[in-house]
């Protein structure tokens, strides 16, 4: 071992020693001396870099855009409760399943953001934002500076390849003086630690996500072997390791042993340097907890006991009243400012006209506040008693407050509109934002204040008037608006490639989420279909009911949604799905992974495409893995790992010629040309010269 390698050791035994053990062996002082020598010595011998050294936890200025990857295994989410007679029902099931009494591993329930990290040989080679449960953004970069995340594991008896979960906080002093900076900057302050973790983890630039002092708990260990059959004694490994596995954890055999738990907590929780909010039960043996299965979404081997929320009371000063972009008014309330689970809380949202009713407010009342889960809080209560003689009850407006336009309500419904959908200002911009945003249209180069002055400009008053834009009309918005012009425009052009389930969802039918985008797009195949459908035909979809049936069969009804649907047809937006359908099975039984930068693909369209024709698409390199689509700038670890396992490396040109359909004339001929030096197996040579033009 020489000094390189000596200080580059150490350096990281000094980092577990303070991050992960809170134990340090040396001072600051000396720590900064090894790390300067060693940033030395890797200056001099520039063949000596190692983008896992300690000295490159600082991150970089690159600019990155995340790239979207799919989970190995979905994230679940915990099913959870706040009542701890459904944690005595938990338990009563899982038993009753299982037929034999259970041991249980009580931890806390860290409240930052998830993160999923993979190791393949002991390095970290990924790791990933929870995003919607199946796939996630690749924060790794931001990851990698993370001090208490090892990025290579000294020797010892892990898999070759497996995904450790946890979550990424943000302690609260640390969360405290970075929003103290931010005000003092102009800057919005973040609403709670969690915000603020998730927040720093998609900075796009990693040197100062390395500033933001984020921490990683682990609590949660995937691979194909796992070392032993418990839980906790997993766990135990992931420590022998090197990772932040949590102590603060209870191995329970009854029911109050677990309430015990809670009971501690619930208290024991604010001398924590970082928040929690409730308490996760788990069943201790694996094989008991594969037994058990999952639902959808969450375990039926797991749940969260949430802790209630706080609650503090204040004074109402007044309620205004927002319009969203489906026109719903929704009032919120303006309270003296008051002190509230870490923050200062200045406004709560009072939903609707019945929730006003119901506390039956008056200005100047004092209520009870509360913070959930959710960044907003909300009234939860009025103390009358200190009602003053005299207090004005709170009206509902009659009228818009952006148009003028008077306020209508649907039988049964909360919520009051504004019914000029097609002239109320916020509900134009509203619509237009929801139509370009990330899960809909996804034209980035579109942000809502853009979308303002265009509004503002009167050159768009809905979504299909982005459609008609020209460089030439944008140019006069902006000097020298060139290639800020040019951007919005090739932004909008590339969103006629978006999915119909994701149009579909852009349109913005009322109660029409991403989710059931998805599910009609499934089902009905195209906008035709889905125009034509009756409510009942709705209805049969599974997870339709009335509410969504009827608003999807008003919405087609209005002759303006009708013409604004076929201008997007014009326009040449995607109106029919693909992803579902298949579209051959020639990929049947293969697995595939793509990595670079492809040409005729983004991310998720080469993993659509793959899954189309019936193969698998994954994100990283195993020897169960068929093809590695290599596009430009792949990593070479990535190439390494291939080739070692032999794996066919092919291009993307390849994999286009893989999947062409035979009928076509032009994929006839490159499937001929194919033949004359293709062995018989069905996997395309991959030492030819397209191969070598790789490396
Ligand atoms: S286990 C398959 N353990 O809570 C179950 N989750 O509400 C995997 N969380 O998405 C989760 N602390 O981000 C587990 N000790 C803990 C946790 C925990 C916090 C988060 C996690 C999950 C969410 C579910």
């Amino acid at each position: 071992m020489d000094r390189i390698d000596f200080l580059r050791s150490e350096l990281n035994r000094h980092n577990h020693l303070y991050y992960v053990e809170a134990a340090p062996e040396i001072d600051d002082y000396k720590y900064d001396q090894l790390m300067n020598e060693l940033m030395a010595l890797e200056k001099a011998n520039p063949d000596r870099f190692d983008p896992d050294s300690p000295s490159q936890r600082v991150g970089n200025d690159i600019n990155q855009n995340f790239q979207q990857v799919y989970h190995r295994f979905p994230m679940l989410s915990l099913g959870n409760t706040y009542n701890k007679e459904e944690i005595v029902e938990f338990d009563e099931r899982v038993r009753k399943a299982l037929g034999h009494s259970v041991k249980y591993i009580c931890e806390l329930k860290y409240d930052g953001a998830s993160i999923s990290l993979t190791y393949e040989h002991g390095r970290l080679i990924h790791a990933v934002t929870r995003g919607d449960g199946e796939k996630g953004d690749d924060v790794t970069a931001n990851v990698r500076t993370i001090k208490s995340v090892p990025l290579r594991l000294p020797e010892g008896n892990y898999p070759d390849l497996f995904e450790i979960r946890g979550e990424v906080l943000m302690p609260r002093a640390v969360f405290d003086k970075l929003n103290e900076e931010r005000e003092a900057s102009g800057e919005a302050p973040f609403a709670n630690p969690r915000n603020a973790a998730a927040g720093s983890l998609k900075m796009q630039n990693s040197a100062q996500a390395a500033k933001r002092q984020l921490d990683c708990w682990l609590y949660f260990l995937f691979a194909d072997q796992l070392p032993t059959n418990s839980h906790l004694q997993n766990m135990e490994c992931c420590r022998q390791w090197g990772f932040k596995v949590p102590t603060f954890v209870a191995q329970c055999d009854s029911i109050d042993d677990i309430l015990a738990f809670i009971n501690h907590w619930d208290t024991e929780r604010r001398n924590l340097p970082f928040d929690i909010d409730g308490i996760v039960i788990k069943v201790d043996s694996i094989s008991d907890q594969r037994e058990l299965g999952n639902t959808a979404k969450t375990p039926r081997w797991a749940i969260a006991y949430k802790f209630k929320a706080e609650q503090v009371q204040t004074k109402l000063l007044s309620v205004s009243f927002q319009v969203g972009r489906t026109g719903a008014v929704t009032p919120v309330a303006n309270l003296e400012p008051v002190q509230l689970a870490g923050t200062v809380v200045k406004r709560a949202t009072l939903h609707n006209a019945d929730i006003i009713k119901q506390h039956d407010l008056h200005v100047g009342d004092t209520v009870m506040v509360e913070k959930g889960g959710e960044i907003i809080p909300k009234i939860v209560g009025v103390n009358t008693d200190l009602r003053e003689a005299g207090a004005r009850p709170v009206d509902f407006i009659e009228c818009c407050p952006e148009c003028g336009t008077p306020l209508v309500r649907n039988e049964g419904e909360a919520a009051w509109y504004c019914p000029n959908d097609a002239a109320c200002p916020p509900q134009v911009r509203g619509r237009i934002t929801h139509f370009v945003s990330r899960k809909a249209m996804n034209i980035d180069s579109l942000g809502e204040e853009t979308i303002d002055q265009l509004v503002s400009a009167g050159l768009i008053t809905n979504a299909a008037d982005l459609y008609d834009l020209t460089v030439s009309k944008l140019l006069p918005l902006k000097k020298d608006g060139r290639v800020w012009a040019t951007n919005i425009v090739n932004g909008i052009e590339q969103s006629k490639q978006i999915p119909f389930e994701q149009v579909l969802f852009a349109i913005g039918i009322r109660f029409v989420g991403a989710t059931v985008a998805k599910i009609l797009a499934r089902q009905f195949g195209s906008i035709q279909n889905l125009m034509q459908a009756s409510f009942d035909e709705l209805k049969t979809t599974d997870e339709i009911g009335d509410k969504i049936a009827q608003s999807i069969v008003d919405y087609f009804a209005e002759d303006g949604n009708r013409l604004f649907v076929n201008r997007l047809v014009g326009y040449g937006l995607q109106f029919e799905a693909t992803r579902q359908e298949a579209k051959s099975a020639k990929l049947e039984g293969l697995t595939i992974i793509a990595s670079g930068k492809l040409e005729h693909f983004n991310r998720d369209e080469i993993n659509r495409t793959i899954e189309a024709h019936g193969g698998k698409p994954v994100t990283s390199v195993s020897s169960k893995t068929d093809y590695l689509i290599a596009g430009e700038n792949i990593g070479p670890n990535k190439l390494a790992k291939a080739r070692e396992l032999g794996i066919p490396i092919i291009t993307e040109a390849e994999f286009m010629q893989m999947i062409a359909d035979d009928d076509a004339p032009q994929a006839a001929e490159t499937q001929k040309e194919k033949e004359t030096d293709k062995p018989s197996d069905t996997k395309p040579k991959n030492d030819g010269p397209t191969q070598l033009s790789l490396f």
